[in-house]
């Protein structure tokens, strides 16, 4: 039957304020989305009191804070700390971005995290990307040929090596994605802009062999053709990629192709 209520668990309660330092005399405030799946109750927004003498500048650090000496339980993902392996990517201040490169005076009073929008919830400020990663996965991110190997490497000039510029810096942080209409409504069909850019990157690699097979694979109304330049995706990139315009080049190679 279909339901057309939003599930319980859409309303976001009021959630507990935790005390301020003792001494503290520079404090801010940072309420952060909190969510069990397990504990069957209601995401709600917690209210930490962060003394800023002792707070590193970016958003991460205060996430590191918060967890080392307010409540431990608090859930987010971080690794690198400094932009290269996508994994603090949350929703700050209503922007997809990554905590660990977001400056805290980049932001205006208090400070309102969620985890990336429109995604399962595995805990707090953890979205599910198995979806996600299954998509990046069927782009075939990687050189695919068929000719005899040569002796040593694949050989690219310099022009061609530098079509891949502005494509492979991409972390896969999924702000992209998950800050796209079209991706929200129908993300179970359509690649979204983070696997579309990828799927660009290896169509334009001078040494791949497999672009019409890849050209195949996207030919499709959803694949490739949800994206409706909405632009979200390039405005939020925390890399300052451009997913839609390696979206747009992908349309052009089709209808170059059909020609
Ligand atoms: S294109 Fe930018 S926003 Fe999208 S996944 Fe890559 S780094 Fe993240
Ligand atoms: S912790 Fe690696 S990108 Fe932020």
């Amino acid at each position: 039957m279909v339901e057309f209520a939003l599930p319980k668990n859409s309303r976001v309660m009021v959630g507990k304020t935790w005390p301020k330092p003792e001494g503290a005399k520079n404090l801010r405030a940072f309420k952060i989305y909190r969510y069990d799946p397990d504990s069957g109750q209601n995401p709600r927004l917690d209210t930490y009191w962060v003394d800023m003498d002792s707070c590193g500048p970016m958003v991460l650090d205060a996430l590191i804070k918060i967890k080392n000496e307010i409540d431990p339980t608090l859930t987010f993902r971080r690794s690198c700390r400094e932009g290269i392996c996508g994994s603090c990517a949350m929703n700050i201040d209503g922007i997809n971005t990554l905590a660990c490169i977001y400056g805290l005076d980049e932001i205006e009073g208090e400070v309102k995290i969620y985890p990336l929008p429109h995604m399962p919830v595995v805990k707090d400020l953890v979205p599910d990307l198995t979806h996600f990663y299954a998509q990046h996965a069927a782009i075939m991110p990687w050189l695919e040929t068929y000719t005899t190997p040569p002796e040593k490497e694949w050989r690219q000039s310099i022009e061609d090596r530098k079509k891949l510029d502005g494509l492979y810096e991409c972390v896969m942080c999924a702000s992209c994605s998950t800050s796209c209409p079209s991706y929200w409504w129908n993300g179970d069909r359509y690649m979204g802009p983070a696997a579309l850019l990828h799927a660009y990157r290896w169509l334009v690699d001078s040494r791949d062999e497999a672009k019409q097979e890849r050209l195949d694979f996207l030919e499709d109304p959803f694949r490739l053709y949800r994206c409706h330049t909405i632009m979200n995706c390039t405005r939020t990139c925390p890399k300052g990629l451009n997913p839609a315009k390696a979206i747009a080049e992908i349309k052009k190679m089709m209808v170059e192709r059909v020609v």
